[in-house]
């Protein structure tokens, strides 16, 4: 156990004294800070948005800081609010009502976050979808959730399914387009027209806000559903782990088709009425850093395979920029090697706080709080309100320095409350009144969580979460194709690489070609990122005798590790 420790550095943080604030603490004296605990009534789009429009301080602030390689626009909190009223009034024009999905397949943009806003307005669910999917992906999901409508724009409108979706009733375009049909509706008409007054759908804490399509190890993706009563825990973090203060310049480097671009991304910073940096597109090392220094970027949360880019390149880099205006970062979504760390104290002079969560859980339990000292390679310890626990696989307590099934107490704010059309997979979550995270992990003697690796098959690659089952699925629609296996292979900077083990069929035979063309295909009908890097050709993939793909096996032998119990196999 490396127990080199960073201690505090001097700062007045929003939660200064874990210990004693931990012991007397209670969510309801968060609560109190909502207008619905008067009222019994909410929507998160009053307490993110309008409140601050509706407040003369902060009505002109900047809410939206955004800038894309081609475009850069700011939006205050009333201009935010008048928009978004405007998209609600587009919405209930073609029929939408509360509860519905209405799904978003579009980049980062101002446009993005109107309607995102106008889907809360009305009191419908949000489904963000991430950009780079392509159409298997995005039909998997309209299909799943059964979305009345979809906001897109031209240039992924031929990613989206034009047959097989019956519930998908109308499709709204921010841009240009040709074509007459019907099903279309034209985002900047439907706008120009529309009224800036919208009467609010008022809903109860646990009516649904959002839907976060997410991988486990078999079957298809699933909607992890995400109800009002989140932004409790939303706000708490915010203000503990976020450590925002009013004039903070917050910036979070996720795209919101993930759920730390929503929580984080939107939620967290708008809660507090916090400036919030919004930077569209892919980036590298030097739109990083320039745009830390151009919007004087106070606060940061962002991944470790982006940390670790920046590692790679070096310091000189950094060098480069005026950075002085970063104060705290946070790092999420991969474990975060002690040498980040290291090299961020000595490069740009701060700590760098990792927090744990997944998109079932809604927002962050476990996390390096500014004012703990930092276990370099530790998640750090779960927040206020929070137990956290390791538990064996009937749900049993383990004492510490023990490694077992990382487990959370149920019942927290911000946890998922369905998933959709499956209740039995959300079932299956919780054991013994904890919820079981699938991660496994360890908790020393001052109850510091030390994250070991994922149980299933799970794969991370560059932080994202892929599922092995819907790349192997894609795999075998190629014609070449006849059997496929899919793990996660470690890899310094991405965490994780995807890697294939296929047989082909009768008539196809190796080449580098035919490899690139299998890879091609799950790039452009599922998307890049879960695209395998690496393709190996084998003569039969290990199966149990039901049929299933036993991946661990594949993943020894791709390490060169003992196969284990090998009992169960088939071939
Ligand atoms: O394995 C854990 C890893 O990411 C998983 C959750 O992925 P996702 O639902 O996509 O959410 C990512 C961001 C909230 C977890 O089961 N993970 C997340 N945070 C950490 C982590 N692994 C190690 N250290 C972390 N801080």
């Amino acid at each position: 156990m490396d127990m080199k420790v960073v201690s505090v550095r001097e700062g007045d943080y929003n939660l200064k004294n874990y210990d004693e604030f931990r012991e007397n603490f209670s969510w309801d004296a968060i609560e109190r800070n909502f207008s619905w605990y008067e009222t019994g009534k909410v929507n998160m789009a009053y307490e993110a948005l309008d409140r601050h429009a509706e407040n003369p301080i902060t009505k002109d602030k900047i809410a939206l800081l955004y800038s894309s390689p081609e475009r850069e626009e700011t939006l205050t909190f009333s201009q935010l609010s008048k928009d978004s009223n405007k998209f609600a009034n587009v919405l209930k024009k073609y029929g939408t009502e509360k509860g519905d999905r209405v799904f978003l397949f579009m980049p980062r943009s101002p446009e993005f976050y109107t309607a995102f806003f106008g889907i809360l307005k009305v009191g419908a669910v949000a489904g963000p979808l991430f950009e780079a999917f392509m159409e298997q992906a995005v039909r998997d999901r309209l299909k799943d959730s059964e979305a009345r409508i979809l906001i897109t724009t031209p240039d992924l409108l031929e990613r989206v399914p034009q047959a097989d979706l019956p519930d998908l009733e109308k499709i709204i375009i921010v841009g240009e387009i040709n074509d007459n049909s019907k099903k279309y509706i034209r985002y900047a008409e439907e706008m120009k027209d529309a009224s800036e007054e919208f009467e609010m759908e008022w809903v109860d804490l646990e009516d649904g806000m959002i839907l976060h399509y997410t991988s486990g190890s078999t079957g298809k993706p699933k909607g992890v559903y995400h109800v009002h009563n989140a932004m409790i825990q939303h706000y708490a973090t915010a203000s503990w782990v976020l450590d925002l203060k009013q004039d903070d310049i917050y910036w979070c480097t996720a795209d919101p088709g993930w759920v730390t671009g929503t929580s984080y991304g939107i939620f967290a910073p708008w809660l507090h009425g916090v400036t919030n940096v919004i930077r569209g597109g892919r980036f590298t090392p030097d739109d990083w850093y320039q745009t830390l220094e151009k919007n004087k970027v106070t606060v940061w949360y962002t991944a470790p395979t982006a940390l670790r880019m920046l590692v790679s390149y070096g310091e000189d880099k950094l060098r480069r920029y005026n950075l002085t205006s970063l104060r705290h970062i946070m790092s999420v979504g991969e474990p975060l090697n002690p040498e980040v760390i290291t090299w961020g104290m000595k490069a740009f002079n701060l700590r760098i706080h990792d927090t744990w969560w997944m998109t079932e859980t809604g927002a962050q339990l476990i996390a390096n709080i500014p004012a703990l000292e930092i276990r370099p390679g530790s998640m750090g310890k779960p927040i206020p309100g929070i137990e956290a626990s390791i538990v064996d696989n009937e749900g049993n307590e383990l004492p510490p320095n023990q490694m077992g099934n990382l487990a959370i107490k149920a019942g927290w704010p911000a946890m998922m409350r369905k998933i959709w059309n499956n209740p039995s997979k959300y079932e299956s979550y919780f054991i013994n009144g904890w919820y079981v995270s699938g991660d496994s992990a360890y908790r020393d003697e001052d109850g510091y969580f030390w994250f070991q690796g994922r149980l299933d098959d799970v794969i991370n690659t560059s932080g994202e979460r892929v599922g092995p089952f819907e790349v192997e699925s894609k795999l075998i629609e190629h014609e070449a194709v006849a059997e496929a296996g899919v793990i996660g292979k470690p890899h310094p900077e991405r965490g994780e690489i995807i890697k294939a083990f296929i047989t082909l069929n009768e008539g196809y035979e190796e080449s580098p070609e035919l490899l690139e063309d299998i890879r091609q295909f799950v790039k452009t009908g599922l998307s890049a990122h879960a695209a395998p890097r690496e393709i190996e050709i084998t003569d039969s993939i290990p199966k149990t005798r039901s049929g299933k793909i036993m991946r661990r096996l594949l993943k020894s032998w791709e390490l060169g590790l003992p196969t284990g119990d090998t009992s169960t196999l088939e071939n």
